[in-house]
């Protein structure tokens, strides 16, 4: 089955084209053409993806992606074309919405709503025709879904069933690197930017809270797998404050640009914020490889599925499939480019749907969608 697929849910207008095939126990799912329009430096200055704007650039990058892929050596008429429905920004689903329908009845195609947070999931089965993965999975598996707005734990049945084991009680993984980041003034989005700057930093310089890491459910007494991260933005916030003398030359930092230069008078150093980067960092892929692996050993997991805009830190990466390997559980994640919203993903998560007999979802903009 050929697929036109089309995420336009938050900062990113994107556009893909598949070729899929196989069943829903071995799915084979070719990405041809990979699209994407970042949106970011346009949101940047605002700290945050603004709504309206996210409208504004996905009206202008939809019709531009659609020539490129129609004039791609790939392109044919697809079998069907797949849009996200959520969730996401209601705005920016809608603008994808109703050009999907636009370009379903031009070209006869029928056209099919996605969820978004699905796509992440199975954004592991995603290959090119150059990089062929041949993944052989084995159930249960445990599923670490972190993107900017989700933080869960699936227990994977099959490919296709799955229990919600917790969620977080507050910010998402990727909600607390952006406010970290945004506390030291790093640009947005804050994931990567922190990411780099741990680099250099020492991740055991100072020791801050990793939230919940030893938390049982008070129902079952086993393992609790929910998440809070809004502790720790906090306890990163009274650090910084106290290396300042005074709440004004606090601000004062806040609101300079992070460059050597603007800090020469500042009382924190290049160094202190690399420090602090790496040791946020730190709490952050303790707390989510040990509820991950709690649950390996809980429930006898043979697969970790890591997925979502943070599964492309390469640090989390390392961790949790060292952390697999020692359980004997086999570790999976995205190819790099399919980490971060992207159109391919949606398309994937429409074909699984389509071969798994399941209902699509509905063409209305749905911002409460989930797994
Ligand atoms: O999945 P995604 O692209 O969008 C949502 O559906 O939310 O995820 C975006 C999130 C942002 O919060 C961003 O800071 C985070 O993923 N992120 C990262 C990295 N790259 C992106 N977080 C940590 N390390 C990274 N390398
Ligand atoms: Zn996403």
């Amino acid at each position: 089955m050929f697929i036109l697929s089309i995420e336009t849910s938050c900062d990113e207008t994107a556009l893909a084209l598949l070729d899929c095939s196989g069943t829903s126990k071995s799915p084979k799912i070719k990405v041809l053409e990979n699209l994407v329009s970042s949106q970011i430096d346009i949101h940047r200055p605002f700290g945050g993806v603004v709504p309206n704007l996210a409208k504004r650039e996905h009206e202008k990058n939809l019709p531009l992606l659609y020539s490129q892929i129609k004039n791609s050596k790939h392109w044919k008429t697809p079998d069907l074309i797949a849009i996200t429905s959520g969730p996401g920004l209601p705005p920016a689903l809608w603008v994808g919405i109703g050009f999907a329908k636009k370009i379903g009845e031009e070209l006869d195609v029928p056209v099919v709503g996605a969820n978004h947070m699905e796509g992440h999931l199975y954004s592991f089965l995603l290959e090119r025709e150059e990089n062929p993965q041949n993944l052989k999975l084995e159930f249960p598996g445990i599923a670490l879904v972190v993107s900017g707005g989700h933080t869960m734990l699936l227990l994977m049945k099959s490919l296709t069933s799955w229990k919600n084991l917790g969620e977080t009680r507050d910010d998402a993984v990727g909600e607390a690197f952006d406010k970290i980041a945004r506390l030291m003034n790093l640009p947005y989005p804050g994931g990567p930017e922190i990411e780099k700057l741990a680099k250099e930093g020492n991740p055991k310089a100072i020791t801050f809270p990793r939230p919940m890491i030893y938390d049982k459910n008070p129902k079952t007494k086993g393992n609790s797998y929910e998440f809070s991260f809004s502790g720790l933005k906090t306890s990163v916030l009274y650090y910084l404050k106290n290396l300042f003398p005074n709440e004004e030359s606090f601000q004062n930092f806040r609101n300079s640009s992070h460059n050597i230069e603007s800090r020469k008078n500042s009382p924190i150093s290049d160094q202190q914020i690399k420090d602090i980067s790496a040791s946020a960092q730190q709490a952050i892929l303790d707390v989510l490889s040990k509820k991950t692996m709690n649950a390996v050993l809980e429930f006898g997991a043979k697969s970790v599925i890591l997925c979502g805009g943070v599964a492309a830190n390469q640090t989390l990466r390392r961790r949790l499939s060292e952390d697999c390997e020692k359980l004997g559980a086999k570790f999976f994640s995205p190819e790099f480019e399919f980490n971060t919203d992207n159109a391919a993903m949606i398309g994937a998560a429409a074909y699984i749907r389509k071969i798994s007999k399941k209902k699509p979802y509905p063409l209305v903009a749905d911002s409460n969608l989930t797994l």
